[in-house]
């Protein structure tokens, strides 16, 4: 087996194990016959959210192993890229109004021939990140543009920011670039690596610009047509 197949597994397990480990001494605590009606509420939302993680790391690694796989049925359709962004933020309002974001969208009209599901994963990818890492009343703003033959999408946060030894690993499968924050804000480090596998299958570039504390800038740049 080599080296990186190895990692790999040690990183799935070491994501699966941690949720597990909570889920068990949580179970375990509800034993307890006498805890309080909110303690037991409290332990029961712990269970709950460590599951949805479980779930979610699953569905990101069924993703990638669809993505790694040759017999990917890559489906290009012509659509207007405006409008999918657009149904994808309102899609995502109940969370972005939860933290009074301000989201600001400045879609021109765009035409592109892609994977309009694999690519709406990219979008949703960089706007739960967005969402996840700005503050309580921080602004988001997502842009398209076209320039010549190519698309152009902006995704900005006024955020923490990412350091710059950080942006270069971002990319990579299981990647957090800071582990104690994400252990509060959840996650496995999977969803860029998601969007950079899609965006490469459209033979496009997706680029992160960020300094620490002051927000961070995501770019994909697609050919129109594949
Ligand atoms: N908008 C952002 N602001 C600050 N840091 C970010 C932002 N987007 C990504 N990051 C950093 O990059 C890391 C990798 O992001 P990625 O989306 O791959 O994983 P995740 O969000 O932690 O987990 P998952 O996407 O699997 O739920 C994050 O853990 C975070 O450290
Ligand atoms: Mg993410």
């Amino acid at each position: 087996m080599s080296i990186r197949n190895n990692n790999f597994i040690s990183n799935v397990s070491h994501e699966i194990g941690s949720p597990l480990t909570s889920i068990r001494g949580f179970a375990r605590a509800l034993k307890n016959e006498h805890l309080s009606h909110k303690q037991r509420i409290h332990y029961l939302d712990i269970i709950e959210t460590e599951c949805v993680r479980l779930s979610k790391l699953s569905d990101n690694l069924l993703r990638l192993a669809m993505l790694d796989s040759d017999r990917y049925p890559f489906q290009p359709t012509s659509y207007r890229l405006d409008k999918q962004l657009q149904s994808l933020i309102l899609k995502c309002e109940p969370q972005w109004m939860e933290k009074e974001i301000e989201m600001c969208a400045m879609l021109e009209k765009v035409v592109i021939t892609a994977d309009e599901d694999l690519l709406s994963q990219v979008w949703l990818n960089l706007l739960h990140n967005a969402i996840k890492f700005t503050p309580q009343g921080g602004t988001i703003t997502i842009q398209l543009q076209q320039q010549d033959n190519t698309a152009i999408v902006t995704v900005s946060d006024n955020g923490p920011g990412i350091a710059e030894e950080d942006q270069l690993r971002i990319f990579e499968r299981f990647y957090k670039a800071d582990k104690s924050r994400n252990r509060a804000v959840g996650g496995s480090g999977l969803g860029l690596a998601i969007a950079d596998n899609i965006v490469k299958i459209h033979q496009g570039k997706i680029s992160v610009h960020s300094q620490l504390g002051e927000g961070a800038e995501f770019t994909v740049q697609l050919p129109l047509s594949n």
